[in-house]
């Protein structure tokens, strides 16, 4: 029932899924000979839908992720966001596609060192046409407590705050798809808390899909679904 998603006034519709891979696997070829990372991952994402994507270290959830997110080209199998089939688009088409459909809170997605925070933020913004970019941008930083720090370079900011930073900066075009991988890896309890409960009310707010790979099982368990990995495979 992975296409049935709870419509907004709670009663299921059956509406085409936002993601959907099919067969997927990625093979990366490395020092000692091909690694199979993925190995057949079939998966429906609805609209809205937040799910968890939980599983040991090294199962494969950040590289499933990087597929996702149109970085890493799958070896095998079709993934299709929006519509789009992202095997088909080239470098160019797929940047095009993630500015304009998803926001990403990558650990190694990182701020650009010399643009200022509030760049940072407004800069994709004024990419994708927006004439009010760096108003959105300081309402954003605002949101996740870094309204005195907006003109901040990224070296002048901690971990956690440059965490917030592009925390901001995915959510700021409001996205249809949010993609977060361990989104509070850096922070302590206190601020990890704030930027979760920001994550998941700004995809409530925008109808954002969120899928987010975390180690917290509390954090799981606050979304829709939890799709476990093991060893490059959805365990079952
Ligand atoms: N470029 C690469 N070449 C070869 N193997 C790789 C490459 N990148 C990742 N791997 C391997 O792929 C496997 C999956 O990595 P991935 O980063 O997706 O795991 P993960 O589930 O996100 O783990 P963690 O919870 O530690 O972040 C790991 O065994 C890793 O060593
Ligand atoms: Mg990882």
């Amino acid at each position: 029932m992975d296409s049935a998603v709870k419509a907004k006034d709670g009663h299921q519709a059956a509406i085409a899924p936002l993601i959907s891979l099919r067969d997927i696997h990625l093979t990366l070829v490395g020092g000692a000979g091909p690694v199979n990372i993925l190995r057949g991952i079939d998966l429906d994402i609805g609209q809205a839908e937040r799910v968890a994507i939980i599983g040991p270290s090294g199962s494969g959830k950040s590289s499933l992720l990087s597929l996702m997110a149109g970085l890493e080209r799958a070896t095998s199998g079709e993934i299709r966001i929006n519509g789009a089939v992202l095997n088909r688009l080239d470098e160019d088409a797929l940047a095009r596609f993630r500015r304009d459909t998803m926001g990403i809170v990558f650990q190694s997605f990182h701020l650009l060192p010399t643009m200022t925070a509030l760049e940072n933020v407004a800069v994709p913004l004024e990419l994708a046409g927006r004439a009010d970019a760096f108003a959105i941008a300081a309402a954003e930083l605002e949101a996740v407590g870094l309204g005195h720090r907006m003109d901040h370079y990224p070296a002048q900011l901690s971990g956690g705050e440059q965490q917030r930073v592009a925390l901001a900066r995915a959510v700021a075009g409001a996205p249809r798809l949010v993609l977060a991988d361990e989104p509070t890896g850096n922070l302590d309890g206190a601020t990890g808390g704030r930027i979760v409960e920001l994550l998941f009310e700004t995809c409530r707010r925008h109808g954002a899909t969120l899928v987010l790979v975390t180690h917290d099982a509390a954090l799981a368990e606050r979304c829709d679904r939890i799709v476990r990995l093991a060893d490059g495979r959805i365990a079952r």
